[in-house]
């Protein structure tokens, strides 16, 4: 009860500030977007989406009220992990179309006013890229462009073979070292062995990936989403020999990547200076070419504190910022507490020090919400994304609650993310309105003659419309106003319902959301003496809602039908 009073005594409060948004810089409230280039959507019917069907959808993403797309890695590449083995980084996999359709795609975008994002995966290179095939050979200049190293001495268990240099294991299981029969030296691969590691204590290595940041920033791209930060450097001793790590006692499966501690070879403090580098070379590149700032956002599944890292500091900074991955540990068990304490784990440290916040749901590398949090919850849980103060980072397909296809394969044997990565379901003609083949790389979810874009247009509560309306709300001052002191709150209500207020000057909005299978009711959340503040309207309501918009509300006690969404609104003068 006590906490109930003094959130309505804070709303309150808040009426009277004054609040004017702050300076910000474009990509600090983006609304950003993943899109899988397998699967967004195939111009040339192979089955394989590309870029010039990425350039025909454009016109969609910018509707739906995305700031920035992030593109998958789209070069040249064998395809041993769909493109995060890059065989060559200055060209586009002919699977996707060529240079001349990614400038086309570019142009499209600086004509709506979309920005492009693109995949930066420095950590490691296909063993079919020419660098790794000098390096084999010690070609002159790239003798250390890898992380090569000796064997320990012969195995005792397997005559004639060496054993490998440390214990470490990567992170799809198994050893992280590979042998290499004609340079009679191991390799580490921190992915798959068709994955070899660049070696950035070489400054040939360094200097390359600088120029393959300017070759793309050239091409007129926004900025890059930098994979595997947390695997850039490993811990080298004195004497050129590594270390093992100790055992986790996570898991008994010495082939797992949770059997080890990875004290040596995650998250080291040289990743931060690396990062740092790449940081003043955007910055420079903007100083230089003018126009918006080109930013870094950085993959890292790592802790609050090495997260925190790698924003840099002032005078070197690094990341724009880490993706915060923390709500996709959420599940079908989770309740609105569980959301709070995940949202208070950013809030109460990242943002108290670096006034940024962002919230992905969803990746290629991850089941899709539904599957993960559960199918009833998928509006929620976009409603409080893109509700929460900051940027919200959307996977293609959730703005209309695509679900996981469990029988995906796309290989022998399967990939174990297959089943969140198949095609994007535009309409019920053949795969979706994906492709004009049936065949396509990935199975086309079974529902999509019911659960597509197209039809969901013409729903006034269907999950894109929800989203629809929530990418609008996020162009208000209320929302505009994040940085400004209270002018947001969240907070679980009970077990199952959370709230977010976002408040300026004239402006209230409140998102509740039910994550639970009961009625449940809530309030006061105004102050029940002074009833001026009590009433609100429905401004947005998921498909479930008793209500329509336009209805009042009176705070003063407020039912949410199980798993219902709601948007309520208030502008006084
Ligand atoms: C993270 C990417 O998201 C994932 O798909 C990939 O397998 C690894 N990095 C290795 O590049």
């Amino acid at each position: 009860m006590a906490k109930k009073v003094l959130l309505c005594s804070i709303v309150i409060v808040l009426n009277f500030f004054s609040f004017s948004a702050a300076e910000l810089g474009w990509w600090e409230d983006a609304s950003l977007y993943q899109i899988y280039p397998r699967s967004f959507k195939d111009n040339d019917g192979d089955g394989v989406g590309d870029l010039k069907g990425i350039t025909s959808k454009l016109d969609y993403l910018k509707d739906i009220g995305i700031t920035a797309a992030w593109l998958s890695p789209i070069y040249k590449s064998p395809m041993s992990d769909f493109g995060y083995d890059i065989s060559d980084f200055y060209d586009i996999d002919p699977l996707y179309g060529n240079l001349d359709d990614f400038d086309a795609l570019i142009a499209k975008a600086k004509s709506i006013g979309l920005k492009i994002i693109l995949d930066f995966v420095p950590n490691h290179s296909s063993d079919e890229c020419i660098w790794f095939q000098k390096s084999v050979n010690r070609t002159e200049g790239y003798e250390n462009f890898y992380v090569w190293a000796d064997g320990r001495g012969e195995d005792p268990e397997n005559p004639g073979k060496q054993l490998p240099p440390s214990n470490w294991t990567s992170d799809f299981g198994g050893t992280a070292w590979t042998w290499n029969d004609q340079r009679q030296q191991f390799f580490l691969h921190q992915f798959q062995p068709k994955q070899p590691d660049l070696n950035f204590r070489d400054e040939n290595a360094r200097a390359t990936m600088l120029n393959v940041l300017k070759f793309w920033l050239d091409r007129g791209i926004d900025g890059f989403r930098i994979d595997a930060i947390p695997y850039f450097f490993e811990t080298l001793n004195e004497n050129g020999t590594y270390t093992d790590e100790p055992v986790s006692g996570e898991t008994s499966d010495p082939n797992s990547n949770k059997y080890l501690k990875h004290l040596y070879t995650r998250d080291q403090p040289e990743n931060v200076g690396l990062i740092a580098e790449w940081r003043q070379f955007v910055d420079n590149y903007t100083r230089e070419h003018g126009g918006d700032e080109r930013i870094l956002f950085a993959e890292a599944y790592s802790p609050l504190e090495a997260l925190d890292n790698y924003f840099g500091n002032e005078t070197h900074p690094a990341a724009h910022f880490p993706f915060n991955f923390d709500l996709m540990y959420l599940n079908k068990d989770s309740n609105a507490r569980d959301l709070e304490d995940k949202v208070n784990n950013w809030m109460d440290t990242i943002w108290k020090k670096h006034k940024s916040a962002n919230w992905v749901i969803g990746n290629h590398d991850n089941p899709r919400i539904g599957d993960r949090i559960g199918k009833d919850n998928k509006d929620n849980i976009n409603m409080v994304v893109l509700a929460l103060p900051g940027s919200p980072v959307t996977y293609n397909g959730e703005e209309i609650g695509m679900d996981d296809v469990p029988d995906a394969c796309s290989n022998d044997p399967c990939d174990f993310r297959d089943p969140e990565r198949t095609p994007f379901q535009w309409d019920n003609t053949t795969s979706a309105g994906f492709s004009d083949s049936n065949k396509t790389w990935l199975p086309v979810a079974k529902d999509y003659k019911c659960n597509n874009v197209k039809i969901q247009q013409g729903q006034e509560r269907s999950s894109l419309n929800i989203y629809k309306g929530m990418q609008k709300l996020k162009t208000t001052a209320a929302f505009k106003a994040f940085k400004e002191e209270g002018a947001w709150k969240y907070g679980a209500l009970n077990d199952q319902v959370f709230q977010i207020i976002r408040n300026n000057t004239n402006e209230e909005y409140r998102i509740l959301v039910n994550l639970g299978s009961d009625l449940e009711t809530v309030g006061p959340l105004c102050n029940s003496i002074d009833t001026s503040l009590c009433f609100m309207e429905y401004k947005l309501v998921t498909k479930n809602s008793p209500h329509n918009i336009g209805d009042l509300a009176n705070l003063t006690s407020i039912q949410l039908t199980p798993h219902e969404g709601i948007v309520l609104g208030r502008t006084t003068e």
